[in-house]
């Protein structure tokens, strides 16, 4: 893997995150990732050379950060770039999400869960209109200061609130962003727009998560009959398990982005999931370094063969363009 710059972080990751978001997390009665199998990814993931992985303290209710602090135990901490997030409490109901009581004992239980002295990107998760941002930023930088937090990031924001906080930091000389985690895939653009267009500009890197619409676009779902939402669900599959997936990851734009995914992916002997994550990685504004999920080793295999599939400019286009019809509208997302 040829390893790139993360933004102003001056951080070399490779050119994949590895996402441990279903890592403990139950759906429909089952754990979707146990701590053995959430060994075995983390053990592919870094024999590939992957050295940057994504967690948060929620997620699987803590059991991510556990089962990545119980890996690290025999590695080389220096070797690996840890980004977690905070913002709904693990701890108290008390206070605001982003106030200083919450985040200074969130990161103190993600450093406690991943038995690190610090982490390398600190998230905020969401935006936190009931506590002022500056607060949040100076708690941030306090983090810095002491060496717990080595960089700080926004995951799900409007666009302007990303800019809030980047003038905010800089008025007050704060830690500002420097990494940046939308959704953002192939058929969920128009969405983020104005948040990558802050990204390309300020020079802040894009983890985007999410970046196969939850599967959608490996083609494993089939369309059933005209409807853009009728799926047929693979048995075991996100999709299968958990309601919420249509909404979130099914339109009709993101048939026909699949569609033409579908058609590059024949020309170029691949498979749609590796021309999606090629997509994203070949995204020339902004450095861009996908957060990939997978349930199996298999799945992680064939996303990780992504780094060597190089589109063509037009092959970028007719998966960039097939977001319109001939008219030239874009579909209607739908989510
Ligand atoms: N900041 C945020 O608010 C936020 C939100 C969501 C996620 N995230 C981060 O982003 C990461 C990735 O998100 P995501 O899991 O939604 O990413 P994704 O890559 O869009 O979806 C991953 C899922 O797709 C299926 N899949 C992946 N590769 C496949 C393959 N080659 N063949 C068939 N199926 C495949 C697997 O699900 P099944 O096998 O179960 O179908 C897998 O769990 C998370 O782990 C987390 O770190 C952050």
């Amino acid at each position: 893997m040829e390893y790139v710059r993360l933004g102003e972080t001056g951080l070399q990751v490779s050119p994949l995150c590895l996402g441990t978001w279903r890592f403990g997390e139950e759906s429909g009665g089952v754990v979707e990732t146990d701590r053995e199998q959430a060994h075995e990814l983390l053990d592919a993931f870094a024999d590939h050379g992957g050295n940057f992985i994504d967690t948060a303290n929620g997620y699987g209710g803590g059991d991510s950060e556990r089962w990545i602090g119980e890996w690290l135990e025999d590695k080389d901490r220096e070797e690996f770039v840890i980004a977690s997030k905070c913002y709904w409490s693990q701890v108290s109901r008390f206070q605001e999400n982003l106030s200083r009581k919450n985040v200074r004992a969130e990161v103190e239980g993600s450093l406690d869960r991943l038995g690190t002295d610090y982490l390398d990107v600190l998230y905020l998760h969401r935006f936190d209109d009931d506590t002022p941002i500056e607060r949040t930023l100076r708690t941030i930088d306090d983090l810095v200061s002491e060496g717990k937090v080595h960089h700080v990031g926004l995951s799900t924001a409007d666009a302007w609130k990303l800019t809030k906080g980047l003038w905010k930091a800089d008025v007050n000389n704060y830690e500002a962003f420097t990494v940046t985690q939308p959704m953002f895939h192939a058929a969920y653009k128009e969405d983020v727009a104005d948040y990558l267009d802050v990204c390309a500009d300020q020079d802040l890197a894009v983890c985007p998560y999410s970046p196969l619409g939850g599967g959608f676009l490996t083609g494993k779902y089939e369309r059933v009959g005209d409807g853009t939402y009728d799926v047929e669900a693979p048995d075991g599959s996100r999709g299968a398990l958990t309601d919420v997936f249509e909404d979130w990851y099914v339109s009709e734009r993101g048939w026909h982005v699949l569609d033409a995914i579908r058609a590059v992916a024949d020309e170029e002997d691949a498979t749609p999931a590796q021309v999606a994550l090629a997509w994203l990685m070949a995204q020339d504004e902004f450095t861009c370094v996908p957060i990939v999920g997978a349930r199996t080793t298999d799945q992680l295999d064939e996303n990780v063969g992504a780094v060597e599939v190089e589109l063509s400019e037009t092959q970028f286009a007719r998966i960039d363009e097939a977001r319109y019809d001939e008219d030239g509208a874009v579909y209607e997302s739908d989510a």
